[in-house]
């Protein structure tokens, strides 16, 4: 079922567990996620970013995430994954997203807040909920010397009087994760996540997840209610299809080429599902 974002973050909250938010682009990876939350009995939040709806067309994401959702019987939340633009929110809130993020992170603390207040007027009237981000959870291109890195980090104070003025649903902060394959082992700044944690009641997101060690998640998973993975998708995703080729080099039907793909991405969320502590709680 189709329900608010609001409504999984806020029982993950209460349960102590964190939902796992992948990031679909087509209909293999759409399946490969839905089939491992029906398996680990799991509600978990699908997000489509600006590149995904400009790659699939937000339709074809929309009408994909309805009639799976129609179809499973746990709880499934559709979300804007770092929507830039209030136009960018609009469309998704008219097209039956149940959540959207508002990244505000690159614009100065009032403007961030500002835009985030802009997007809950529309969205909270919809029961769509609303994800903000504070502070930079950059790249692992982006190559910031480490003195650099913490004046990017979410400032714990700063994210009490942002969640309390901008009444938002959810808020991403930056504790040393970045998007994208990590070069060495990445260092997390957990207490921070955890004085964030005591200073407000808004449940917390971590983005780029993919790589980082089980035993961060696990202390992580305390102090936040959703988790977003892309990029262990795209490398299940890659390497299945590699080495299907490899071995096959003369298939050519899709099925049979994106089949083993899409068992790979579902390993995947299945373990990440039983890590984050969502298994069993739908
Ligand atoms: O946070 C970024 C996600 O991994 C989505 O990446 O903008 O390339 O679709 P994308
Ligand atoms: P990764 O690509 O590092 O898994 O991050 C995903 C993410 O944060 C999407 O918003
Ligand atoms: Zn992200």
């Amino acid at each position: 079922m189709l329900v608010s974002g609001r409504e999984i973050l806020q029982a993950a909250k209460k349960g102590g567990y964190a939902v796992g938010a992948f990031n679909l682009n087509n209909m293999e990876i759409l399946q490969a996620i839905i089939e491992a939350a029906e398996e680990e009995k799991s509600p978990v939040i699908l997000q489509a970013s600006q590149g995904a709806l400009k790659y699939a067309g937000i339709e074809y994401i929309a009408g994909l995430a309805r009639i799976a959702a129609e179809k499973a019987t746990v709880p499934i939340a559709l979300n804007l994954d770092h929507g830039t633009s209030f136009e960018q929110v609009v469309k998704c809130v008219r097209h039956g997203f149940t959540a959207v993020m508002i990244d505000g992170s690159q614009l100065p603390f009032e403007e961030n807040i500002a835009i985030v207040q802009k997007v809950v007027e529309v969205a909270h009237p919809n029961n769509v909920s609303v994800e903000a981000e504070l502070g930079k959870i950059g790249g692992v291109e982006d190559d910031i010397v480490v003195d650099e890195r913490e004046a990017t980090f979410t400032n714990p104070d700063e994210a009490a009087e942002f969640a309390e003025r901008t009444k938002c649903d959810a808020l991403a902060v930056a504790i040393g994760t970045a998007h994208g394959p990590y070069r060495g082992e990445p260092k997390l700044d957990l207490e921070r996540l955890k004085v964030i944690s005591t200073k407000t009641d808004v449940p917390l997101v971590l983005h780029g997840a993919s790589g980082v060690p089980d035993e961060a998640i696990k202390i992580a998973r305390q102090y936040v209610s959703k988790i977003n993975i892309d990029t262990e998708l795209r490398i299940a995703f890659s390497k299945a299809v590699a080495d299907f080729l490899r071995e096959n080099p003369n298939e050519i039907d899709p099925r049979k080429i994106l089949g083993p793909a899409k068992a790979a991405m579902k390993e995947v969320v299945r373990a990440k599902m039983r890590l984050f502590g969502s298994a069993g709680q739908a």
